[in-house]
């Protein structure tokens, strides 16, 4: 802002023209609320085009003999604005500090505004601690598509073109049928893919989501999950598959459950078995629950993944999650598990 002298140029140094300028200078620094207003001030008032500086240097036209008193009258007068300054510009940043720290100001007593954690859902909870059991005996983890295709879901496992059991896994074809894809109606698959993306041995589990054509209910979904499991090594028996389950049981439902099998039939699997299991804390009381299928690998799956079944055998299984997570914490509802209240989910924490 460019200095604009209030009064007239002066052309001597008299007593009326610097207390005038003076005067000038205290009010408008006094009335300065901020830095900037002070600024404004000092360059109207004290910078080289004021009024006193004009008067300073109207020095050089004053006679000899009257120099230390116009020399005395133009310090002083100078001094002072510039103390009136100092002063103001103290005060001024004093205040806006305050002003500063008040904007700035936390209000420790005030309500905390709450901070909703998130949580995992316990089906993936209980997921990883089912891979937990399996990797600490140094099983790997395996994955596979959801959307898969037929063969990988169906014939690589040894369903025949028209076997029942394919329409008993009530299917989600996808369109166009041509392309023989399918939501993957179990976690079988993982199988093959294992076995062709491998070296032998292999152990994995793969647990995942599968689909089925069963509407929602208490005790159905059409979406859900499952874990499988296969091993494939020279010499593994039925009595390595159930001592595997036992240490599995074992693991999710404490030292008293134990497995039973039962024989069944499913086309990957030769002999196959039905696996129940013994739950020592379940809420209605201790009881057998049935909870999967497992078997020895039929030799035409392990053909499929070109492995020579005279040299090698294995054992596969597969359970349900959601159901094991319906009797290990006693859920009644399958809706509680599908609908992804994260009240419901809340209640586990970071373990189940
Ligand atoms: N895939 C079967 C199902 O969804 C379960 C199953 C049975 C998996 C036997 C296996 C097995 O690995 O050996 O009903």
């Amino acid at each position: 802002m460019s200095a604009v002298p209030i009064t007239p140029e002066p052309t001597e140094i008299t007593e009326p023209a610097v207390t005038e300028a003076v005067d000038a200078a205290l009010a408008a620094i006094a009335a300065a609320g901020d830095s900037t207003a002070l600024r404004a001030a000092r360059a109207a008032h004290a910078a080289e085009a004021s009024p006193l500086a004009k008067l300073n240097a109207l020095m050089r036209t004053v006679p000899n003999n009257q120099k230390a008193a116009a020399g005395k009258l133009v310090g002083q007068a100078r001094a002072q604005v510039g103390q009136a300054l100092t002063a103001r510009e103290a005060e001024i940043l004093a205040a806006e500090a305050e002003a500063r720290l008040k904007a700035e100001a936390v209000d420790v007593t005030a309500a905390a505004s709450t901070w909703q954690a998130g949580a995992r859902h316990p089906i993936s909870l209980l997921q990883d601690r089912i891979a937990d059991v399996f990797v600490g005996m140094g099983w790997e983890i395996a994955e596979g598509p959801e959307l898969e295709s037929e063969w990988f879901n169906f014939d690589a496992l040894n369903f025949d073109e028209d076997h029942p059991a394919r329409a008993m896994q009530d299917t989600f074809f996808t369109e166009p049928t041509s392309a023989h894809l399918v939501l993957r109606t179990h976690t079988s698959p993982v199988q093959l893919r294992a076995l062709l993306s491998r070296e032998l041995p292999v152990y994995v589990v793969a647990p995942g989501r599968v689909y089925r054509t069963d509407e929602l209910d208490a005790t159905h979904t059409p979406v859900f999950h499952q874990t499988e499991g296969i091993a494939i090594d020279k010499g593994l028996t039925m009595a390595h598959l159930r001592g595997t389950l036992d240490h599995f049981v074992k693991s999710l439902f404490g030292d008293e459950a134990t497995v039973r099998l039962r024989p069944n039939y499913f086309p990957f699997t030769e002999p196959s078995a039905e696996l129940d299991f013994w739950h020592p804390t379940f809420k209605g009381g201790a009881r057998w629950i049935e909870w999967g299928g497992c078997g020895m690998v039929n030799a035409n799956v392990l053909r499929s993944a070109g492995i020579d079944p005279e040299v090698y055998s294995g054992f596969a299984f597969g359970v349900g999650i959601d159901r094991a997570l319906m009797f290990r914490n006693d859920v009644k509802d399958m809706h509680d598990i599908v609908e992804g209240d994260i009240r419901f989910s809340q209640q586990y924490g970071m373990a189940v």
